[in-house]
């Protein structure tokens, strides 16, 4: 389990990228950071475009960034949005997770002042479809 130093690196990293989200369109900065099998931190942060469904969450940088680090496994992720509600990642981006993470894999959501809330994965994305699905497909059910 991940010791206290370790969040506080963990929201400290996401609370970082934050604030370099580029969001003229929504003003709605998110930041997100990842602790790979190795310890290793890996940020991202919401990156918005003119034609807007091409922007990307920061979940999905947070994610590119870990793979092209040689990261392979999501230990834990925090995100971290503004307003007083959750920021609980976005379907698309449970999706994402999932596919370097577990059903246990701790989620926490934050805001400016700290944690709010941690989740696991398959609290966020129940029943869900992942790598082992397709590993299983040529067997008898
Ligand atoms: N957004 C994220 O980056 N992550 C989330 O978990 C929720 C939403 C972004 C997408 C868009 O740039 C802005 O927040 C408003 O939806």
């Amino acid at each position: 389990m991940p010791g206290p130093s370790t969040m506080d690196d963990l929201f400290a990293a996401a609370k970082a990228a934050q604030a370099r989200a580029h969001v003229p369109y929504s003003r709605f900065p998110v930041g997100a950071a990842i602790r790979d099998e190795a310890g290793r931190i890996h940020a991202g942060c919401n990156v918005e475009n003119a034609a807007y469904p091409q922007g990307a969450c920061a979940e999905t940088g947070a994610i590119s960034r870990m793979a092209a680090e040689g990261g392979r496994r999501i230990a834990e992720i925090l995100v971290i949005g503004p307003g007083a509600m959750l920021c609980t990642p976005c379907g698309g981006c449970r999706q994402r997770i999932r596919e370097f993470a577990r059903p246990d894999t701790p989620v926490h959501v934050a805001g400016p002042e700290g944690v709010r809330r941690t989740f696991t994965l398959d609290e966020l994305l129940p029943h869900s479809f992942g790598p082992d699905n397709l590993d299983s497909a040529g067997e008898t059910p």
